[in-house]
């Protein structure tokens, strides 16, 4: 498994591109399953999960083109059973089950499994393809839906902390071809739903309050053909917004939205650092003393859960006490043992992390636990003194493309080190 050695304590210097979204891309690749044509996407990050993706589609059928950061998608046929290993492995691939049971009335898709940062569950999928008028039962691992034809309906998708991301993406792909009308309530506003909605319209979709909690989607006979370019990746930006402060770095961000990550820039805005839009970039400056700033995740246009972790390596190097609350998924600080590793002293108090900021982390070998705590782990390490080992890198490479590049474009002493 490979691993990263970082020497840390450079502050980073310079610019790089953001590349395009991973949890835009994966939705849009699963709405390909709901035409015959052919489906252009341009902007598609290169990935381990976007590759594996396309393999959970050539399983079903589908012909699938990587050529540079374009994928063509021509499901012309499909088969409605996926192969149970692949989708297990993948979270995001449970959002094929709407779109194969609007396109075939029958779809059986292997259960997602729960992973470090949470359980998971899938109820509010369920929940809503039922609504639909699908039939479901769970056997020998498989969630298995049939329909005569899915009737557009009124539902409340909320759940126990809010909207679903991937719930609504699949309600909304199921909708689109289904009889009448579809109202989902409480539905996901999430810049990546956002897009797959425009990606959806683009195919002949009727689909009305994009980016509101109130969808509502006119099922429509067929849908067609594409050609459609995935948002940036507000995660990644965000990403290297805090690993340019941590660093007391100076960083320009080509293609960035920053519109999608307002929550964000204004909690590093608190934390003193300098954040301003400079001819269609975004230039970030650190000063030299960070503030402490307390965060609590939830769902868009709030603190994105996803960027928790990062932020948390940020206020490492505060001066003072940052409360960081999480409030979507209950189990999401693994990275802060790993952190600890470093010098870093934060203690968890239920669903918050108190971060005793402004000492000095030296470098250490660390454990990655998920995609999230390994890009903390690695701002961790490059703000630290000394050298960082970051094993399992294997998560970082599901999400970011080419991150060590990105780095080393930015100053950083960054090498990836094969392991067998
Ligand atoms: N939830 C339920 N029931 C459901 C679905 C979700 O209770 O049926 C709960 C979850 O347990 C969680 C909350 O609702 O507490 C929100 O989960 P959501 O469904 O929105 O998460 P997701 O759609 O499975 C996507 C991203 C995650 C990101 C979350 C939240 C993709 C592929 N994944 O997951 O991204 O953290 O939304 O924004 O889009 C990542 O990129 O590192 C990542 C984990």
């Amino acid at each position: 498994m490979d691993s990263f050695l970082i020497k840390g304590g450079v502050p980073l210097h310079g610019e790089i591109s953001i590349s395009g979204s991973k949890n835009a891309v994966l939705p849009i690749m699963a709405a390909t399953l709901l035409t015959g044509d052919p489906c252009v996407i341009r902007h598609v990050p290169d990935l381990s999960d976007v590759r594996f993706m396309g393999r959970i589609l050539e399983s079903l059928g589908a012909e699938v083109k990587f050529d540079g950061d374009t994928v063509t998608v021509h499901a012309a046929k499909v088969k409605g059973f996926g192969d149970y290993e692949l989708i297990r492995k993948m979270r995001g691939s449970i959002c094929i089950l709407g779109p194969l049971l609007a396109r075939l009335n029958q779809a059986s898709v292997s259960l997602p499994g729960g992973c470090v940062i949470g359980t998971r569950p899938i109820d509010l999928h369920l929940k809503g393809l039922r609504a639909l008028g699908a039939q479901l039962d769970i056997s020998g691992g498989y969630i298995n839906a049939k329909t005569r034809r899915l009737k557009g309906t009124t539902l409340f998708l909320g759940g126990r902390v809010g909207p679903t991301v991937l719930g609504t993406a699949n309600i909304m792909m199921a909708a689109t071809l289904a009889d009448g009308i579809t109202v989902i309530e409480s539905a996901a506003c999430e810049p990546e739903v956002t897009d797959l909605a425009n990606f959806l319209v683009s195919m002949g979709a009727r689909i009305t309050g994009i980016g509101s909690p109130t969808l509502t989607i006119t099922g429509v006979k067929t849908l067609h053909g594409t050609d459609h370019e995935v948002i940036p990746d507000r995660i990644e930006a965000c990403t290297f917004l805090c690993a340019a402060a941590a660093t007391h770095g100076e960083v320009l961000l080509h293609g960035a939205r920053p519109e999608h990550f307002a929550a964000v820039l204004d909690k590093l805005r608190e934390a003193g650092v300098k954040v301003e839009r400079k001819a269609g970039a975004l230039l970030v400056k650190a000063c030299r003393t960070l503030k402490p700033t307390d965060v609590t995740t939830l769902p868009y246009s709030g603190f994105p859960t996803d960027v928790q972790a990062q932020f948390m390596a940020l206020m490492c190097q505060a001066r003072g006490i940052s409360v960081i609350t999480e409030r979507i998924f209950e189990s999401r600080f693994m990275h802060v043992s790993e952190m600890a590793r470093l010098g870093a002293e934060i203690s968890i108090e239920g669903p918050s992390a108190i971060v005793k900021g402004g000492r000095p982390l030296s470098g250490a070998p660390v454990m990655a636990s998920d995609l999230r705590a390994s890009a903390a782990l690695v701002i961790a390490g490059l703000s630290a003194t000394g050298s960082t080992q970051v094993n399992r890198i294997y998560h970082l490479d599901r999400g970011y493309e080419r991150m060590e590049s990105k780095l080393k474009k930015l100053g950083a002493r960054i090498d990836r080190v094969d392991g067998e």
